[in-house]
């Protein structure tokens, strides 16, 4: 089982490496990397004009199982998640039931092995079913390998069971993944508070329906002393509270996912409900702040959020749809095509912010390309341009707004504990 991935630019940021190198991998493992390596018998990539980058990782996925298979499965989210780049994804909660307890960590961890095709790492529930009064069985999931715990797709709106939950976790050095939305002051809306939601007619969210919560959650990460995990970061105000916590020194960390840094509320306008996310698509000053965030530091991650629905779920009025985007395979195209090509982030930052980082704030060991890792490789082909066609979605959820949308760069070749699961475009 030996592979020789050859002549790529590796971009390996964790190990201070960005040149021409060969990678070889031997049972699972990098073993060599470095100039002209000999292929000894190991079957070759060619990686000749491409970015070979440590295994991109979103650590905001919802595979839907169990419970909820006719959205996703393991099965369809893996795939999914190896045509868009990903060799790990991080799986939230939200299922039904709700992973809330050890038995259903192992379930996840038990069908990922069977059926999954990446890494797939579970994240637990703050509360029991997510209902936000009684704190889940935090310790238990944590050694059932559990990597993190929230309540996404629903905040805790309980401030005295968040700070109890952020303690708990902080024992467990589990990092709490917070889903910042105030539901009192989300008001039932289903787009952006603003001038769209007026001139289209729909309930708005305003932005502090997010920022008091985010607001409130940096405030009980200094009480507690916790790692805090701001999820799907959408409005300028809310950045600039996450770059005061970190100045501050805060343990605090936040994610965008490509759908915020790239559309606006704007895009409602169809009422095509494939617009249609919590929290909603904002304002063009919301993406400068969350482009400028990404740029600085502040936002530390890029996740997508993937939120399969069914096309029966979504083919309603606007008001009646779920909210959710797919996200697994646009998000390296949409990262190329509104940071990367613009000149906003370097390819070494953008991996920085893919692999790097998201392994660093789950405690996963991976991120990196020394000797030694995990073979997990994505390879990208910069100058790839495909237009997305939703129906050849690996997922089982075709409620995507960039269908048809041309994107250049794009993963060729993704390698998962030494084996080949996708290449040229296709899952192997
Ligand atoms: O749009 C969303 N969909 N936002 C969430 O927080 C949850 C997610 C889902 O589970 O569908
Ligand atoms: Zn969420």
């Amino acid at each position: 089982m030996k592979l020789l991935v050859r002549g790529g630019k590796v971009i390996d940021p964790a190990n201070d490496f960005c040149q021409a190198a060969d990678i070889l991998i031997d049972s699972g493992k990098i073993s060599a990397v470095g100039q002209n390596l000999k292929a000894n018998g190991a079957e070759v990539i060619d990686a000749k004009n491409k970015l070979v980058l440590p295994g991109l990782i979103d650590m905001h996925v919802h595979l839907r199982e169990p419970g909820l298979e006719a959205k996703e499965t393991i099965a369809s989210g893996t795939r999914a998640a190896a045509r868009g780049g990903f060799t790990s994804v991080a799986c939230m909660p939200n299922t039904n039931p709700v992973v809330d307890n050890q038995a259903l960590v192992e379930f996840i961890n038990s069908r990922a092995a069977s059926d999954g095709v990446v890494n797939v790492f579970p994240i637990g529930a703050i509360t029991k079913g997510s209902a936000g009064s009684e704190l889940a069985e935090i310790g238990d999931m944590k050694s059932a390998g559990a990597v993190a715990i929230s309540d996404d797709g629903r905040p805790v709106m309980n401030a005295q069971v968040m700070r109890l939950a952020m303690e708990y976790a902080k024992m467990f050095n589990l990092p709490v993944i917070s889903h910042c939305e105030d539901i009192d002051l989300a008001a039932n809306g289903v787009m952006h508070e603003g001038y769209f939601s007026t001139v289209f007619g729909l309930k708005g969210i305003s932005r502090l329906a997010e920022e008091v919560m985010v607001a409130r959650d940096i405030m009980l990460a200094e009480l507690t002393g916790t790692k805090v995990h701001i999820a799907h970061i959408s409005t300028a105000g809310s950045v600039e509270l996450v770059r005061m916590a970190k100045k501050k020194g805060l343990n605090v960390t936040a994610e965008a996912t490509p759908h915020h840094f790239t559309l606006t509320a704007e895009a409602v306008g169809g009422y095509d409900t494939g617009t249609k996310v919590n929290p909603p698509l904002r304002g063009a000053d919301d993406i400068r702040a969350v482009k400028e965030g990404l740029g600085d530091g502040t936002i530390d991650v890029i996740a997508t959020d993937h939120a399969p629905h069914t096309v029966e779920e979504k083919d309603v009025e606007y008001n009646y749809a779920p909210f959710g985007i797919v996200g697994l395979e646009t998000a390296v195209g949409l990262a190329f095509k509104e940071l990367v090509n613009p000149g906003l982030l370097t390819v070494e930052e953008l991996v920085r912010k893919m692999s790097v980082n998201p392994a660093r704030i789950l405690g996963l060991p991976k991120g990196h390309l020394g000797v030694g890792a995990d073979a997990d490789i994505t390879i990208v082909d910069p100058g790839l341009r495909e237009v997305v066609d939703v129906q050849r979605f690996a997922s089982k959820g075709k409620n995507s707004p960039f269908g048809g949308w041309e994107l250049k760069g794009l993963p060729t070749v993704v390698i998962v504990g030494g084996r080949v699961v996708m290449q040229d475009r296709e899952l192997v």
